[in-house]
C-alpha cells in the first residue's frame, strides 16, 4: 500500500468507529427502561374467571375496552373498564350494576341505546362477583391520571385538566 493508501484506509476505519459509537449512543439515550403494563388484578383466580365468563355473556366489550381489548366493531365512546378499580369502591359498582337506572348514578351524554345498561335483573351474586372484579381492576400509581383522564374525557365530552377532579 502507498503511504496515501494507508492513510485513507486509516481515516475510513477511524469515521467506521466513530459512527458505530455515535449510533450505540443514540440508541442507548432513546430506550429509557419500559415501565411496562401499569394494569393489574387483586382478585382471586376463582372470581377472575367467574367475572371473564359473565363479561363474555353480557357482552361488556361491545362498549367497553378491558385488558386493552374490546369488539373490533364497538364504537361506543364509553369509559375503559382497565384501572377503574383503583376511582371506585366495591360498593359503588355494586350499587351501580344493581340499579334500575344506572344513569341516576352516573349521568350520561350518549343517545339511549349506547348508555350503560341497567344489570339489576341479574342475580344477586352474578352482581357481587362483577363489582368485587370490577374493584381488584387496579393502575400503578404513575399511570393513575392517565386512567382519570380517559374516564372524565369519555364521560363529559370534554378535555380533562388535572384541577377539575
Ligand atoms: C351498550 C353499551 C354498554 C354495555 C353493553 C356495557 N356498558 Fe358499561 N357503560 C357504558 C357507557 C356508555 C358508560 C358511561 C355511562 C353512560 O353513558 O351511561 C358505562 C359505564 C360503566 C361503568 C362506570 C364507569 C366509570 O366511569 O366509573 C362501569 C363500571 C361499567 N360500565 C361496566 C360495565 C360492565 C361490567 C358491563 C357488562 C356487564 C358493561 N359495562 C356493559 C356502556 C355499556
Amino acid at each position: 500500500m502507498r503511504k496515501g493508501e494507508k492513510i485513507f484506509f486509516a481515516s475510513l476505519a477511524a469515521l467506521a468507529v466513530v459512527l458505530v459509537a455515535y449510533k450505540g449512543w443514540i440508541v442507548a439515550s432513546d430506550t429509557e427502561e419500559d415501565p411496562g403494563i401499569p394494569f393489574y388484578t387483586t382478585a382471586d383466580l376463582s372470581v377472575q374467571k367467574q367475572a371473564s365468563q359473565l363479561i363474555r355473556d353480557l357482552k361488556c366489550r361491545e362498549c367497553h375496552t378491558l385488558w386493552g381489548t374490546r369488539d373490533m366493531t364497538a364504537s361506543v365512546p364509553s369509559p375503559p373498564l382497565d384501572g377503574l378499580g383503583s376511582l371506585r369502591t366495591e360498593d359503588w359498582f355494586f350499587d351501580y350494576f344493581s340499579a334500575e337506572n344506572p344513569q341516576e348514578i352516573l349521568p350520561s351524554r350518549l343517545k339511549l341505546k349506547y348508555r350503560m345498561p341497567s344489570y339489576s335483573h341479574l342475580d344477586e351474586v352474578d352482581i357481587k362477583i362483577l363489582a368485587s372484579y370490577m374493584a381488584s381492576l387496579k393502575v400503578e400509581d404513575w399511570y393513575l391520571e392517565e386512567v382519570k383522564k380517559k374516564e372524565y374525557e369519555k364521560l363529559t365530552g370534554k378535555t380533562y385538566k388535572p384541577s377539575d377532579n
